[in-house]
């Protein structure tokens, strides 16, 4: 037994791990906090202390880490670590942010749903918070699924959808028609087998679907999105310096909230590769 302290937030989505030390992690600790991903979707570390990287290290555990999606020459950050870890951050000098996605509200969204592997995990690391804002809204997507109308459920077999992301557009759904050079584009079956547990989520979110594959159903895509945005899985992270989340974006989605932009705010981001997802 690797003693973790594993605290759920909701009854079987979202735990705290108290009091884990993250840079001494034996092999009962990699199978526990895998087995915890896969079971609470969301796992939050309070009051670590982690380099770029100590995170790096601490993302093995979960898988590879990634290189970013974000192109080379639209990075701001300098760091040696710049093509593992991102900042995401209102910072800016002279005027330009220093990292990504600088500022306000963020619809809910999966990490990765515009490629054709979409990651496994994210892992976000608190630098600088602002006093009120800013927390991270996460929704249990495989409860989301479960909790549909079984005509609805049936009605979901066999259909993919188009999802679409562009970094400078984060609080509204994008057009069918990309709007500039910089988005990117992929379709995932809209309830997947989830690639480790073998469970159902549903797979569209507010921010990146775009639309069905095969026949434009806005009715029902908003129905969806209702559901998601409705459902009593869910909870808001409240960020605090030196935390640590780590996030399966195949089982949840998340989303920010508003925050004072003249305060300072800045979190480290690092993701897990991923895979092709089958429909469930
Ligand atoms: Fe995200």
């Amino acid at each position: 037994m690797s003693g973790l302290v594993i605290d759920p937030i909701c009854p079987e989505f979202g735990a705290r791990v108290i009091d884990a030390d993250l840079q001494d992690l034996n092999a009962d600790c990699v199978r526990d906090l895998n087995a915890a991903l896969d079971r609470y979707g969301v796992l939050v570390f309070p009051n670590q202390k982690l380099s770029e990287a100590d995170q790096i290290s601490f993302a093995k555990v979960f898988g590879t880490p990634s290189e970013r999606s974000r192109p080379a020459d639209r990075r701001a950050e300098q760091s040696e670590y710049a093509h593992l870890i991102g900042l995401v951050t209102n910072v800016r000098e002279n005027g330009e942010p220093i990292g990504s996605l600088p500022d306000g509200e963020m619809w809910l969204h999966h990490d990765g749903c515009f490629i054709d592997e979409p990651y496994r995990a994210t892992l976000l690391y608190a630098l600088h918070v602002t006093s009120t804002g800013g927390e991270t809204r996460f929704v249990d997507m495989r409860q989301v699924y479960r909790d549909l109308p079984i005509e609805i459920q049936s009605e979901l077999i066999g259909k993919t959808a188009v999802h679409q992301f562009d970094y400078r557009n984060i609080n509204a759904r994008p057009q069918s028609i990309p709007s500039s050079g910089s988005a990117r584009e992929a379709e995932h079956p809209v309830v997947i087998k989830h690639p480790r547990t073998s469970e159902p989520a549903l797979y569209v979110n507010p921010l990146c679907t775009i639309q069905f594959s095969d026949a434009p159903n806005d009715d029902l895509l908003d129905h969806l999105f209702s559901a998601i945005e409705e459902n009593a899985a869910t909870f808001h992270h409240r960020w605090s310096v030196d935390d640590l989340v780590i996030w399966d974006n195949w089982s949840s989605c998340h989303a920010r909230s508003d925050f004072p932009a003249a305060e300072k705010r800045m979190l480290r981001r690092c993701i897990i590769k991923g895979c092709a997802l089958d429909a469930h």
